[in-house]
C-alpha cells in the first residue's frame, strides 16, 4: 500500500537575532520574564522590509529538495502554510512557485495558523496516497515581525512570536514500514477572537482606517491564559487519540515534537502525557513561536544534527489561533 513519507526536510530563518534584552530597550519587559513564562531567549526577524514568508521559504525549500535528493523542478505540488501571508492575496504559494521558477506547479495557501503545517500534511497524504502528486513542498513560513506593537500594551503577545520557514518534501512509497501513519486535525471558532488579528478586515468597510491603526487593531490580540488553558487540554487530548486509534503507546515513540508555542505549554502536555522529558524537542528558546513554520523547523533541525534519524516514530502535536489543533504520528 502507498504510504506518504518524508523525502526531506529544510529550513531557514533570517539573520537578525533579537534577544529578550533587544526588546526590553523598546518595552517594559525583562529576560527574566520572558524566559520564566515562554522559555524564549531570542528570536529573527527579518533583515529589512520587503521580506515576506515566500522569500524566507526558497532557501528553506532548496535545502529540503537537496536532503530528499531531489531538483527544485520535480516539485510537482506546494502546500504553503502561512497565517502571514506576503499579501492579502494571492497566496503565498503561488509567490514561491514564481521565485523557484515552478509555472503551472499548482500551489495551495492553507490558513490554519500554528496547525497550518498538519492541515497541510493531512491534505498532502491524501493526494499522494490517492496518486494525484508525486512531490509535494509542505512550507511553513512566517513574518510576523512586521506586525507586532512594539509597545508595552503589545508585551504579551511580542515577546512571543519570530520568522522562520520550514519545509518537507513528501513523496510515495510502496515498501517499509516508514511514512505518514495518521494526521488527525480539528478546529473550534468559539475561540477565534482569542488569538487573532482583526485588521484590516473585508468585514469592515473600509477595510482599514486611521482609527484602527491607533485602536492597535493590527496587531495580533491574544486572551493569553484562554489559550494557554485550551493548548494544554487539546494537545494531550488530540496526541491520545492518534496514539491509541494507532495501538502506539507512548514508551514506543522515540521523540515528540509539539509546536513550539510556549515552553511551559509543551512541558505542561509532555507531564499529561507522561513522556520522558529528554524524548520531547525544543528549539523555541532561539526562535520564538514561529506558527506554522515552527514543527518543520524543529523536526528539520533535529535531523541536521542527527538526534532524529530515519526509522524514528516521532510524534507531532500542535495547538493555535482558530482554536485549531491536531497531531500527526509519522515513521520517519
Ligand atoms: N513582560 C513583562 N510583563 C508582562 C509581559 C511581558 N512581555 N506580558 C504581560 N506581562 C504582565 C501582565 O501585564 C501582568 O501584569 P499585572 O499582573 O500587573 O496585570 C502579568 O505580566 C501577568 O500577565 P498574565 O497575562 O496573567 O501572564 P501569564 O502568566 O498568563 O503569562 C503568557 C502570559 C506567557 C502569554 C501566557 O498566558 C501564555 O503562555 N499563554 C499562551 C500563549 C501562547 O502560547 N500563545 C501562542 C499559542 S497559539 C499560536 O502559536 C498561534
Amino acid at each position: 500500500m502507498t504510504k506518504t513519507a518524508f523525502l526531506g526536510l529544510g529550513h531557514y530563518v533570517p539573520s537578525k537575532v533579537v534577544t529578550n534584552d533587544d526588546l526590553a530597550q523598546m518595552f517594559d519587559t525583562s529576560d527574566e520574564w520572558i524566559q520564566q513564562r515562554t522559555g524564549i531567549k531570542e528570536r529573527r526577524y527579518i533583515e529589512e522590509s520587503g521580506i515576506g514568508p515566500s522569500d524566507l521559504a526558497v532557501p528553506a525549500v532548496q535545502m529540503a529538495c537537496k536532503n530528499a535528493g531531489i531538483e527544485v523542478s520535480d516539485i510537482d505540488a506546494i502546500i504553503f502554510a502561512t497565517l502571514s501571508p506576503d499579501f492579502n492575496f494571492p497566496g503565498s504559494g503561488c509567490f514561491l512557485g514564481d521565485k523557484l521558477g515552478l509555472p503551472g506547479v499548482p500551489a495551495l495557501d492553507v490558513r490554519n495558523q500554528c496547525s497550518g503545517f498538519l492541515y497541510g500534511l493531512q491534505i498532502a497524504d491524501a493526494w499522494i496516497k490517492c496518486g494525484m502528486y508525486k512531490r509535494v513542498a509542505l512550507v511553513g513560513g512566517e513574518v510576523h515581525s512586521t506586525a507586532l506593537d512594539f509597545s508595552d500594551e503589545g508585551r504579551d503577545v511580542t515577546v512571543l512570536f519570530g520568522d522562520g520557514a520550514a519545509c518537507a518534501i513528501l513523496g510515495p512509497i510502496e515498501e517499509g514500514n516508514r511514512g505518514v501513519i495518521d494526521v488527525e486535525v480539528h478546529a473550534d471558532g468559539s475561540g477565534a477572537k482569542d488569538l487573532w488579528l482583526e485588521g484590516p478586515a473585508s468585514a469592515y468597510k473600509p477595510r482599514i482606517t486611521h482609527e484602527m491603526i491607533d485602536n492597535k487593531t493590527v496587531h495580533p490580540s491574544m486572551n493569553g491564559r484562554h489559550v494557554f488553558r485550551w493548548a494544554t487540554s487539546k494537545m494531550p487530548e488530540v496526541s491520545r487519540s492518534v496514539l491509541e486509534r494507532n495501538n502506539v503507546a507512548i514508551e514506543d515513540l522515540d521523540w515528540v515534537i509539539p509546536h513550539q508555542a510556549n515552553k511551559r505549554i509543551n512541558e505542561f502536555v509532555a507531564q499529561k502525557l507522561e513522556v520522558a522529558p529528554e524524548k520531547v524537542i525544543h528549539n523555541i528558546e532561539k526562535y520564538g513561536n514561529t506558527t506554522a513554520a515552527s514543527i518543520p523547523l524543529a523536526l528539520s533541525e533535529a535531523i541536521q544534527d542527527g538526534r532524529v534519524k530515519e526509522g524514528d516514530l516521532v510524534l507531532l502535536p500542535t495547538f493555535g489561533s482558530g482554536f485549531t489543533w491536531g497531531a500527526a504520528l509519522v515513521r520517519l
